[in-house]
């Protein structure tokens, strides 16, 4: 049976979420599942907004079919070409032949490339500022590109002022029932998933975003409308802020986010050890975990929120144990930057994890390495306890150094994007 909701005057909520989905694009966890965002504009012309993944295509045309009530499909518009919002572009030009499929050149390479069908004729080509009048209502287009794929485009309601985001402001969590951010407890329920969505699917492209944001600062804007998660029209500086920290790689909080290898223990005695002489000294809300343990996304998006990181792990086959050197070698390649970092080495006979764990965080920019590492051959023995202290002084040192930077949290009033 259709389910849709009117977001605004003739604009309808179309998509749906799928809480059985095991996996974001196969590798990350969805304790909750996912929504899929597209949304039905009734004017003189029919638009519209992205398409949904398949596995909620039922549900979708049936909506469709629903909100149209015996019209046809004029436009669809493609803000993001990856497929868990392409998926029935095929199946819509089908059902509705005279389909004017919007996007830019790039939209239409990647969709010859997913797909066996071209239809030429069916393809509006637009480019950054174009408009699209659909009666009273009219669709501007702005490039988005590597937010979080080359060809993506936002979409401007000018009437409304509505902001078609493709991936920008999405989360991970199905929706249950309201559709609106501030319908739900958002900090509660959605806030850490919509770090963990930015840092590992759009964290690389940090410059990206915020060019788009800069470019889309002098428009005034009502509605926030991603592609996945909850639609924002209320305190829109809120996740907004969020955006900038994120964009911009500045933690969000200081604090500790210790991360750790141990195959028996004596690495994970060490963290141990450092996280309770911190919280000793008043450092709350630290953050512990096993990279054995935890998937690599979550540790990504405390890596994200957070001030300073300590890392500890031990030698591996003459280098670094693989869980921590996945996981590093993916913060890099997400572009992390800006924190503080120690590191904790163990090794027997052959002394690898500290020159392979500096080497791959010397990679990443703006890094400053906390006190000298602190290393342990096999097991921690007593006389080791003044390094360790001393290590444990630098970092609360380092906690407590003023730094402007690091003060974060604060949304302004403003409806502008900056
Ligand atoms: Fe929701 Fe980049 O796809």
């Amino acid at each position: 049976m259709y389910y849709v909701q009117e977001i605004a005057s003739d604009i309808f909520w179309v998509g749906g979420t799928d809480k059985r989905l095991e996996r974001f694009e196969n590798m990350f966890p969805l304790p909750q599942g996912v929504a899929f965002n597209s949304h039905l504009i009734l004017d003189e012309k029919t638009a519209l907004m992205d398409t949904v993944d398949a596995a909620i295509s039922a549900q979708f045309l049936e909506n469709i079919e629903h909100v149209l009530n015996g019209r046809s499909l004029d436009y669809l518009v493609v803000g993001h070409m990856e497929p868990d919002h392409c998926a029935n572009i095929e199946e819509l030009l089908r059902r509705y032949p005279d389909l004017k499929i919007v996007g830019n050149k790039k939209t239409f390479q990647f969709l010859e490339q997913f797909y066996t069908f071209s239809k030429p004729d069916n393809y509006l080509i637009v480019k950054e500022g174009d408009e699209l009048p659909l009666g009273r209502r009219t669709l501007r287009f702005f490039m988005a590109p590597f937010v979080h794929w080359p060809e993506v485009m936002f979409s401007y309601e000018v009437t409304e002022k509505i902001l078609f985001s493709a991936d920008a402001f999405g989360c991970f969590g199905s929706l249950s029932g309201n559709i609106f951010a501030d319908q739900t407890d958002f900090e509660g329920v959605y806030l850490d998933e919509s770090r963990r969505y930015y840092s590992n699917i759009v964290g690389k492209y940090g410059p990206q975003v915020q060019t788009v944001l800069k470019k889309l600062a002098k428009l005034e804007i009502e509605m926030i409308v991603p592609l996945h998660g909850p639609i924002w029209r209320e305190n829109l500086p809120y996740i907004i802020d969020k955006y900038q920290h994120w964009s911009t790689y500045q933690p969000e909080k200081k604090g500790v986010v210790l991360v750790y290898a141990s195959m028996y223990g004596n690495t994970e005695n060490v963290m141990n050890l450092i996280a309770g002489k911190l919280a000793a000294k008043g450092v709350q809300d630290i953050r512990m975990y096993d990279v054995s343990k935890t998937h690599p996304s979550y540790i990504i998006a405390d890596a994200w929120k957070f001030s300073h990181l300590v890392f500890g792990s031990p030698t591996y086959n003459l280098g670094l144990y693989h869980g921590m050197q996945a996981l590093l070698h993916e913060m890099a390649s997400l572009n992390l930057q800006n924190r503080k970092v120690a590191l904790v080495g163990n090794y027997t006979w052959a002394n690898a994890a500290v020159r392979d764990m500096t080497e791959i965080i010397e990679s990443m920019k703006k890094i400053e390495f906390i006190g000298e590492p602190f290393e342990i051959q096999s097991a921690l023995k007593a006389e080791q306890l003044p390094e360790l202290d001393q290590l444990v002084e630098a970092i609360y040192a380092s906690l407590n150094a003023d730094s402007a930077e690091l003060v974060a949290e604060g949304a302004g009033t403003s409806t502008k994007l900056i």
